[in-house]
C-alpha cells in the first residue's frame, strides 16, 4: 500500500480521455492530473523542447511525492519518454498509438492514424509502425490544430467539425478500416470521426490498454492501494479557462488549481 497520487500528464485536457479509464479500473487510488496547457498544442513543437520539458515536469513531479507516472500524451511520449525513463526511478506508463492491435484487427490491410504532426514524425512512431505494421498499409494523417479546437471551440464545434472533413476524408478513400485514434485528445470526437467514415470502421485509443498496465506496474512493484479516490486537476495555465473547459469535456464539476513544475 502507498497513499501517494498517481501522476497524469499531458499537453491540455486530451489525458482526461485516460484519466477515464484510469480511474475506473483503479477507483481507490488518487490521482494527480497536469494540463500543460500554457504549451499547447505539443504537436507542433519541436522536439528538444518537448523533450526538455518532459523532464522538468516529471522531475517535479517526483518532487511532488507521486508514486508512479503516467505520460498520457502520444507526442510527449514520442519525444520524451526515454529521457524522462532515464532522468526519473518512478514506474512509468507511456502511451503510444495503437498501430498493433490495428494490425491484428485491419481486414482491408489499411490502417489510418491521426495523430499529430511531432508524433508521426518521430522515430519512435516509424519504428511502431516498421515492428508491427509491415504487412499493412498505414495511411497517416497530422491534424494541426485539433487539440487545441477541440479544447477551446468545444468538440461538437463548427470549428472542430471543418478540420474533421479536411483530416478523415483521406483515411475513407485509403479504404482503411481501422482509425487509431493516435492522441488522447482525439476520443472526445471519437463519434464524429466515426459518422465520417464507412459504417463498421474500428476507431483504437489506448485508455484501457494503459489502466491495465498500470495495474499491473503498480501491483508488482507493491504500490497499489493507499488511496481514497481522490483526483486533483492542475494546470500550468489559466485555472478559470481550464476549469471551464474541464467542466465541459469531463461532464462535471472539478476544481482546477495553479501548479508550476
Ligand atoms: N494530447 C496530445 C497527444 O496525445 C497532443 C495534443 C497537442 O498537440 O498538444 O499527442
Amino acid at each position: 500500500m502507498n497513499p501517494h497520487p498517481i501522476a497524469v500528464f499531458d499537453s491540455g485536457l486530451g489525458g482526461l480521455t485516460v484519466l477515464h479509464a484510469l480511474r475506473a479500473r483503479l477507483p481507490q487510488e488518487d490521482f494527480f492530473y497536469f494540463a500543460d496547457t500554457r504549451f499547447l498544442p505539443y504537436g507542433d513543437r519541436p522536439e528538444a523542447f518537448l523533450k526538455e520539458r518532459g523532464v522538468l515536469i516529471a522531475e517535479a513531479l517526483v518532487r511532488h511525492g507521486v508514486k508512479a507516472l503516467v505520460i498520457a500524451c502520444n507526442t510527449a511520449t514520442a519525444t520524451a519518454a526515454e529521457a524522462i525513463r532515464a532522468a526519473t526511478a518512478l514506474p512509468i506508463v507511456a502511451l503510444e498509438p495503437g498501430v498493433k492491435p490495428a494490425a491484428a484487427l485491419t481486414r482491408s490491410g489499411v490502417i489510418g492514424v491521426l495523430a499529430t504532426t511531432r508524433t508521426l514524425q518521430s522515430e519512435r512512431f516509424q519504428r511502431l509502425v516498421g515492428n508491427h505494421a509491415q504487412h499493412s498499409k498505414v495511411v497517416t494523417q497530422a491534424c494541426p490544430g485539433l487539440a487545441e479546437a477541440i479544447e477551446n471551440s468545444g468538440p461538437d464545434s463548427p470549428a472542430v467539425a471543418a478540420l474533421l472533413d479536411a483530416f478523415v476524408a483521406p483515411l475513407a478513400a485509403a479504404g482503411a478500416d481501422v482509425v487509431v485514434l493516435g492522441c488522447t485528445h482525439y476520443p472526445w470526437v471519437a463519434e464524429a470521426i466515426a459518422r465520417r467514415m464507412p459504417p463498421g470502421v474500428a476507431l483504437l485509443d489506448t485508455g484501457e490498454p494503459v489502466a491495465r498496465q498500470l495495474d499491473r506496474l503498480l501491483g508488482a512493484a507493491g504500490l497499489l492501494g493507499g488511496g481514497h479516490g481522490h483526483l486533483t486537476v492542475a494546470t500550468s495555465g489559466a485555472p478559470a479557462k481550464v476549469s471551464a473547459t474541464v467542466d465541459r469535456l469531463w461532464g462535471q464539476h472539478l476544481p482546477v488549481e495553479h501548479w508550476e513544475p
